[in-house]
């Protein structure tokens, strides 16, 4: 029956509209899932999402044949679970925003009747703050606790030396193997920093009793005495990669957030593993990105029995940035992307192709109800107060939020920090500035001879040299739009000399490097960010300025490099 839900998935896809009506074309399809792990994390602790929101997403995780929603229930920021068995943990560490035991059925079998598992996630023994504000004697450091509000790796650490932590894990754990009926429970275990266990005389002796050399060491203890719990209640244990050691028993899943190479390393020793790193979709990194990632290239160094143990991969939703009304819209399209790099096989790379199949996509996930397309416009109408948002748009297709972790390093966030601005709305992967992009390359190539090519990016061009004129008076009518002013400013500057370099490039012309090296310093200062926001429609510019600026003796490759990013990247 699942095989025949994902065939129809597929089916649908090969709907199209044309003259005729719709229409299906006529072929065979030999059809099966490359990798038998497909999932999407959602953080439900950084900010609680609804069970709408749940909802919604195994819908389009359903469309795009993913198969495990893995639930981060579990955090600094709360504990998002019903507890019978410790109900402080609900009561005291939630905000009262949490799942209730029916609403985690309703969820469970609302994801069975799609062919999709629930993997629940207690983040254990890092990760604290929640479990010990509602639980302080658990704690390694004497508190007090409370939810934690900002972003970032805390102290906060559960003792692994008493054996009050165990009597409740126990507990906890008898409760949860039954409510979330799924093979396999996930601990957590990433970024333990160990700093409240070595700040802690009694936990410091114990260790030097068993000859623990470190933290490290103490952790597998501690997950140790996790796995015979999670045994005992006929669960195998998911951890981060930090819950591995070789000597685990060979049941544990190691799901690697920190590179293939750990994956490798284990799939080697006999451990299964999921690839994470690289399928973070929380950074606002292009989609293309995500889709070369595979958690097993063809050039793998693995055996056939190795790669066996490659389970697969799952995008990951951390939720420090997103509320329910934006999470959509960093979770698709581009997940449907990495969905596709776990099911179809290694070959099928074609960046065009995705991006075109994706974009039908995400009409299709939208009317399943996914909220990516539709909340953009409603959140830029409550900007500006304003039907008319046209402008707005367009500035949205050359701007993108700034990537990996520099938004908390650029405004300091906290859960209470309103998610409603410009760069809330802008794309991970603004399309606009992708088209464009590859019709600048595609023109350049052809020696500026491309018609259709030289039509778009001229056109394109006009379109945003134009745009702040019309956004201005918007912007200076709505406070909450002055810190995307600058961007509006410089994608009009650079738009304009990317005019002039196609006014060159037509008329036949070259320019001298005192011309070049000018522009090349403009569109340097361009990469600015503002709203913690960057314009993302520079690079093929400085391209077409290099294209009609080459002296002799430099390659283009040198000439682009003279232009360096302001923002780093890593
Ligand atoms: C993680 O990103 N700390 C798993």
């Amino acid at each position: 029956d699942i095989g025949a839900l994902r065939g129809l998935e597929t089916f649908l896809q090969l709907l199209s509209l044309d003259e005729k009506g719709v229409t299906v074309p006529e072929i065979a399809i030999y059809d099966e899932p490359r990798f038998p792990w497909r999932g999407l994390m959602i953080d439900s602790s950084r900010h609680f999402m609804p069970v709408a929101m749940i909802k919604r997403n195994l819908d389009g995780m359903a469309a795009v044949k993913l198969n495990v929603l893995h639930w981060h229930l579990v955090d600094d920021q709360g504990f998002r679970v019903e507890c019978l068995a410790w109900p402080k943990l609900h009561e005291q560490a939630s905000d009262r925003n949490y799942y209730t035991r029916a609403q985690i059925r309703d969820v469970i079998d609302y994801a069975a009747e799609r062919g999709i598992r629930v993997v629940p996630e207690f983040d254990l023994p890092g990760h604290g703050s929640a479990w010990l504000t509602a639980y302080p004697e658990l704690a390694s450091a004497p508190g007090p606790y409370e939810i934690e509000r900002s972003w970032g790796i805390f102290d906060p650490t559960i003792n692994p030396t008493i054996e009050k932590t165990y009597e409740f894990l126990d507990a906890l754990f008898a409760e949860m193997a039954e409510l979330f009926d799924d093979e396999f429970i996930h601990i957590g275990g990433d970024e333990n920093n160990g700093k409240h266990w070595l700040a802690n005389p009694e936990i410091v002796a114990f260790m030097e009793e068993r000859g623990y050399d470190g933290p490290l060491t103490l952790q597998r203890y501690f997950n140790e005495r996790v796995l015979a719990i999670m045994t005992k209640y006929g669960k195998r244990m998911v951890g981060w990669d930090e819950i591995f050691e070789d000597g685990l028993p060979k049941n544990v899943v190691i799901q690697s957030w920190r590179g293939r190479e750990s994956l490798f390393e284990s799939a080697r020793l006999g451990y299964s593993g999921i690839l994470s790193k690289g399928y973070y979709i929380d950074l606002i990194q292009p989609t293309d990105d995500h889709y070369h990632n595979d958690p097993l290239p063809a050039d793998s160094p693995l055996t056939p029995e190795e790669a066996a143990r490659i389970l697969g991969g799952e995008a990951t939703m951390w939720a420090e940035y997103v509320s329910p009304e934006t999470v959509d819209s960093r979770i698709w399209p581009r997940t449907a992307a990495i969905a596709e790099r776990f099911w179809s096989p290694v070959w099928v790379r074609d960046l065009e192709d995705m991006y075109r199949r994706m974009d039908r996509i995400s009409l299709m996930l939208e009317e399943l109800g996914l909220q990516h397309e539709r909340n953009r416009p409603m959140m830029l109408r409550r900007l500006c107060q304003c039907r008319d948002v046209d402008a707005l748009e367009v500035l949205l297709g050359a701007i993108e939020p700034v990537k990996v972790y520099n938004r908390g390093r650029l405004r300091k966030h906290t859960q209470f920090s309103p998610l409603t601005r410009m760069v809330d709305a802008a794309w991970p992967d603004a399309g606009p500035a992708r088209n464009f992009r590859w019709a600048v390359a595609r023109l350049i190539e052809s020696g500026f001879t491309e018609g259709d090519d030289l039509d778009a990016v001229r056109n394109t061009l006009i379109t945003w040299s134009d745009n702040h004129a019309v956004l201005e008076e918007t912007i200076r009518t709505s406070p909450a739009l002055a810190d995307i002013e600058a961007m509006s400013i410089a994608l009009a500057g650079v738009s304009i000399t990317g005019l002039e370099a196609l006014d060159v490039a037509i008329a036949g012309d070259t320019k001298n490097k005192e011309w070049l090296d000018l522009r090349l310093e403009r569109l340097d200062a361009a990469r600015e960010s503002h709203g913690q926001t960057e314009l993302v429609m520079i690079d093929p510019v400085v391209d077409l300025v290099c294209a009609v600026a080459l002296p002799a003796s430099m390659s283009a490759e040198s000439c682009r490099e003279q232009d360096a990013p302001v923002v780093e990247h890593h």
